[in-house]
């Protein structure tokens, strides 16, 4: 077995009306004054931030309201948050949203923490992040992962960039997990959050080398779940069991439990976020549309792990290891199109993807040349652009 360390101390309150538990965990976790962010209002329509208030007033905790997270979360709004919060002098932040509130709570959490620093300095590691404020969510859409992961993601909307930060100060202290509040979310979110549940775990999964027999298992069991049970979310969005099913996958797809030995690799979040800071697009949908790019691209450095794959994944018994590698990859992006999300970038954009607009995709998804992708086969900027050019038609 390959050596490896787990850290997952989120603590996760799972079920029905358990966003009434959000005043106790505050308290529990020394919340006096909290700072509430939140998106565009879907959480106010249904109901749930006014629940969530009612039950920090009973726990005799205030707060404040921030509210207007928009998807691919901005630089600039969280800077504002930082300001308003230190204003406010918030001692907890809590999101009630998905990835893109709770990614904006965290880098809050962090600004608060470090007033002194601007919070693209401590995303570039310009100033190394050493401590955050308690934060912790109420979430309502199972996708992004960022409930339990180490990872926050911001647009600089001034640099065009989408970037990540990856510390154990991005992991919070609890998420709360109500399958009912995912009822009302569009189906194209719902099958946005299903790509990129499964991306989560792919990017773990295609890496060379041994891997542990476990997180194999782990992995490959945690796919099966989320694909019969989006299938399953994708007829009836009420069907409470399947809801939550994909919740915890969500959960556990991003929280490291299925890279344990083996690390990851996320070149296709990379290629994603290039395509989310230039045109704004849905992160479940930038994947599903790269994916199958990428997988012509580097499958034949190891197709017996394309093979396994197809194998236990999707139960594809050919012996022949190319072919059977083939049809996992096509039955992979079979199943994003039976979602209805987007294959190819075609389907992704409304507008035409230009020469001189893939170049400009590659550099970003590469850092100007300077990075390289992928685990499996490395990728340099023309792989990259190549893998672009591929992915316009798929
Ligand atoms: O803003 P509101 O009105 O709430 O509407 C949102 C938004 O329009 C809506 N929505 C969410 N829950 C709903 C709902 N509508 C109705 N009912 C509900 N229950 O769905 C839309 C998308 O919300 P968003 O938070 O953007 O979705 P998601 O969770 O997919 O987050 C995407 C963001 O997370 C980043 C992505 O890059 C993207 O910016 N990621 C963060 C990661 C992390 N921190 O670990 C990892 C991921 O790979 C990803 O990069
Ligand atoms: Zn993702």
């Amino acid at each position: 077995m390959q050596n490896f360390t787990q850290y997952a101390p989120t603590e996760i309150i799972f079920g029905k009306e358990t966003e009434c538990r959000a005043g106790a965990e505050v308290k529990k976790w020394g919340g006096t004054r909290v700072f509430l962010v939140y998106g565009g209002g879907s959480a106010v329509r249904s109901g749930l931030l006014k629940r969530v208030e009612t039950s920090l007033e009973q726990e005799g905790i205030s707060w404040y309201e921030f509210g207007g997270v928009k998807p691919n979360p901005r630089l600039s709004f969280a800077r504002e948050g930082v300001k308003k919060a230190l204003e406010e002098k918030a001692d907890f932040i809590l999101a009630v949203g998905g990835g893109s509130a709770i990614d904006t709570a965290k880098a809050i959490a962090h600004g608060v923490a470090n007033p002194e620093a601007d919070l693209w300095d401590i995303w570039t590691k310009k100033v190394p992040l050493k401590k955050s404020t308690p934060a912790g969510c109420v979430l309502t859409i199972s996708a992004a992962g960022s409930e339990t992961s180490d990872s926050a993601v911001l647009t600089n909307e001034e640099l065009g960039k989408k970037a990540g930060i990856n510390t154990d100060f991005n992991r919070l202290k609890f998420a709360i997990m109500n399958p009912e509040l995912t009822y009302t979310l569009p189906r194209y979110q719902l099958a946005c959050g299903i790509v990129d549940i499964m991306m989560h775990t792919l990017e773990r999964y295609f890496i060379p080398g041994p891997s542990n027999e476990m997180t194999d298992e782990i992995a490959e069991g945690l796919l099966r779940t989320v694909i019969r049970n989006g299938r399953k979310a994708m007829k009836n969005q009420e069907d409470y069991d399947a809801m939550s099913e994909i919740m915890w996958c969500g959960s556990l797809s991003h929280n490291n439990l299925t890279e344990l030995g083996r690390g990851k690799d996320f070149s296709v979040h990379k290629l994603g976020h290039a395509l989310g800071a230039r045109y704004d697009a849905a992160h479940g949908a930038t994947l599903s549309a790269v994916w199958g790019a990428w997988a012509d691209y580097v499958y034949e450095n190891d197709l017996a792990r394309f093979q396994h794959y197809g194998k236990a994944v999707w139960g594809i018994e050919e012996e022949d290891t190319g072919k059977a590698a083939r049809q996992a990859i096509d039955r992979t992006v079979d199943y994003f199109r039976e979602l209805g999300m987007p294959v190819n970038l075609k389907e992704l954009l409304d507008t035409p993807v230009t020469e001189e607009d893939i170049q400009a995709l590659a550099k970003d998804a590469t850092m100007n040349g300077t990075v390289k992708l992928s685990r499996i086969k490395e990728l340099g900027e023309e792989d990259v652009r190549r893998i672009f050019e591929a992915a316009r038609e798929r």
